[in-house]
């Protein structure tokens, strides 16, 4: 297999539904729209979508039901990217290699370009009801999940301590109740949404969830890493926006190369775990590894 090959194919395929899910951009608030379409199809890595895909493939899911459940965390995930570079959260002005959304639009439109993917994204993935194909409810469960690991006790919660904790230092303990909220959360949720659709039974999804979280964390540090190492053309966002904000990191907190050496440790403890399942081939294995040294 062509790892790179297959990547570039998953990830034109996500696009093309995103774009097929996103709203026509017309009426009297047609600049919301145009607002939703400027960064959520600004580029990134679609890591989220792909993982969901994967993990509705590594359970037997097939056909279409996954989509608009792939769209809908893409756009929680880009909305939460909107609203933590507002100027009252990271305060930064680059993102997916263009101005953030506030800078285009105004901080007004930034937060209500936010508030409708968030919307958005719920307003899509319901649409799963209208599909014949999809159990009601399965799609109702992949729903609570979407709904409970953006929210409160998921991502919302992990950017309300992290924002909190910003300016003073930070336990540990802290820092990985951030992390495993402001980041695990959503990838979590794609992979056991995946797992949901495809029939998969209550172990088996929360294995997922498990092996979501250390995915999740290991994506942070090195999130936290390239924000030190890392340059902003590859980026497509500022470096040291973690520095200018004061925060505590994985990196501040155990240093560069114990980072490094964690990244690679939680990604090869949930490749370990995920080869308990039988792969149709290592697509997502590979992926897995090639986020451990990923450059953005
Ligand atoms: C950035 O997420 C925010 C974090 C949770 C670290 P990504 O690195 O997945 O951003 P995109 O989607 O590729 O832009
Ligand atoms: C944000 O973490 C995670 C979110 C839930 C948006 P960061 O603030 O480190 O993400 P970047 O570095 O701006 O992408
Ligand atoms: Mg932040
Ligand atoms: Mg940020
Ligand atoms: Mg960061």
């Amino acid at each position: 297999m062509n790892f790179s090959e297959e990547r570039n194919k998953r990830t034109a395929y996500i696009e093309s539904i995103l774009q097929r899910y996103l709203p026509p951009a017309e009426g009297y608030q047609k600049i919301i729209m145009e607002a939703m379409e400027y960064s959520l199809m600004a580029g990134g890595k679609r890591l989220r979508p792909m993982l969901m895909w994967e993990t509705f493939r590594l359970f037997g899911g097939q056909g279409r039901k996954i989509e608009p459940f792939m769209a809908a965390i893409e756009m929680i995930h880009t909305y939460s990217l909107v609203h933590d570079d507002l100027p009252a959260m990271d305060n930064d002005e680059y993102r997916r290699g263009r101005k953030t959304t506030h800078i285009v639009y105004g901080e007004d439109m930034g937060i209500l370009a936010g508030d409708a993917l968030l919307n958005y994204a719920f307003e899509t993935a319901c649409s799963a009801f209208d599909d014949e194909e999809t159990d009601p409810v399965q799609a109702g469960r992949a729903l609570q999940i979407l709904a409970r690991k953006a929210g409160i006790y998921g991502m919302i919660g992990g950017q309300v301590v992290d924002v909190k904790e910003s300016g003073h230092a930070v336990s540990g303990e802290t820092l990985d109740f951030i992390y495993r909220l402001k980041t695990s959360a959503l990838i979590e949720s794609s992979m056991m949404i995946g797992a949901v659709l495809a029939g998969a039974d209550k172990d088996q999804v929360s294995a997922m969830e498990k092996i979501g979280e250390k995915i999740g964390l290991a994506f942070q540090i090195q999130d936290d890493i390239l924000d030190v190492t890392g340059n902003e053309e590859d980026l497509g966002k500022p470096v040291h926006s973690d520095e200018k904000n004061e925060k505590t990191t994985y990196v501040t907190w155990k240093g560069l190369e114990k980072a490094r050496e964690d990244v690679a440790r939680m990604t090869e403890e949930a490749v370990k775990e995920l080869r308990r399942f039988d792969a149709p081939d290592d697509f997502l294995e590979q992926l897995l590894v090639s986020l451990v040294g990923r450059k953005k």
